[in-house]
C-alpha cells in the first residue's frame, strides 16, 4: 500500500510562512514515492489549496462540523472544507477531544458528514500514559476506532491514525514492537467490521515522528504512513520523513 505522510500543522500559520511551507514541500515532493498531505488551519485551506492545485501534495482540514449547515458560530463544515479546496479532514484529534470534549459518536457523526461532503476522514485515536501504564493500551485504541468509526467508512478511503496521547509533542515514542502490536489490534478490528476491505485501509502512526525515527516505524507492518505534528513545520524534516517511507 502506498503510505500516505500527512503533516499536522495544528494552529500554526500564518499567510506568508504557511504558503512559504506548502510551496517548500511542494518542491520537493519529486523524489518521494508516498502520498503527501499538509493540514493547515482553516484561515490558509483555500490560499494553499489554490498553491498546490494540480501537484502532488493534497491539502486536508483539521476538523468538521457533524452538520452540513446552520446556527453554529464558529464552526466549519465539511461541504466547506471541501469547497476551500480540501480532500481531507483530520478528525477526532486528542487535542480537540481534550480541548472541546469530543467523543466517538461526534467524531463518528463528523466522519459521516465529511464521507458525505467528499472527504477522506482521518480519525484519530490513542491511549492516554495512564491508561497504557495500566495495560488498556490496546482496549481503549480498539474501543474507540469502534465507537469512531462510521458503517461508510472502508468505502469512502477513511484513514486511522494511532496517536498515543503521551507520545504527542513530548519526544517519546513507545516502542516499536508497541506499535505493532497496536496497529495489529487496529487491523484486526478493521477486518472483523469491515470484512477484505479492512486489510487495505490505511493506518498511520502519529506522536513525535521525526527523521530519525520515521524509517523504523514506517517499516513495520501495518504501518501505512505517518501523521506528523511538529516536524511537519519544517519542510525538509517533514520530506526527510516521507522519503524514510
Ligand atoms: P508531534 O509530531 O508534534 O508529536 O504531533 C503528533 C500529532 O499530534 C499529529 O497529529
Amino acid at each position: 500500500m502506498r503510505p500516505l505522510i500527512a503533516g499536522n500543522w495544528k494552529m500554526h500559520g500564518l499567510r506568508a510562512d504557511g504558503l512559504a511551507l506548502a510551496r517548500a514541500v511542494a518542491a520537493g515532493a519529486g523524489d518521494v514515492a508516498a502520498e503527501l498531505l499538509v493540514c493547515p488551519p482553516f484561515t490558509l485551506l483555500a490560499a494553499i489549496a489554490e498553491a498546490l492545485s494540480g501537484g502532488p501534495v493534497a491539502v486536508g482540514a483539521q476538523d468538521c462540523h457533524a452538520a452540513p449547515k446552520g446556527a453554529h458560530t464558529g464552526d466549519v463544515s465539511a461541504p466547506m472544507v471541501r469547497d476551500a479546496g480540501a480532500r481531507f479532514v483530520i478528525l477526532g484529534h486528542s487535542e480537540r477531544r481534550a480541548d472541546h470534549g469530543e467523543s466517538d459518536g461526534l467524531v463518528r457523526a463528523k466522519a459521516e458528514a465529511a464521507i458525505g461532503a467528499g472527504l477522506v476522514p482521518i480519525v484519530c485515536v490513542g491511549e492516554s500514559e495512564a491508561q497504557r501504564l495500566a495495560g488498556q493500551a490496546e482496549l481503549v485504541v480498539t474501543a474507540q476506532v469502534d465507537g469512531s468509526l462510521p458503517d461508510g467508512f472502508a468505502a469512502a478511503g477513511g484513514v486511522v491514525a494511532y496517536e498515543p496521547v503521551w507520545a504527542i509533542g513530548t519526544g517519546r515514542t513507545p516502542t516499536e514492537a508497541e506499535i505493532a502490536a497496536i496497529h495489529a489490534a487496529i487491523r484486526s478490528g478493521l477486518r472483523t467490521r469491515f470484512g477484505a476491505a479492512g486489510e487495505g485501509m490505511r493506518i498511520l502512526y502519529g506522536g513525535s515522528v521525526k527523521p530519525g525515527n520515521a524509517a523504523g516505524i514506517l517499516a513495520l507492518p501495518h504501518v501505512d504512513g505517518a501523521l506528523v505534528g511538529g516536524a511537519s513545520l519544517v519542510a525538509e524534516d517533514f520530506l526527510a520523513i516521507a522519503r524514510a517511507g
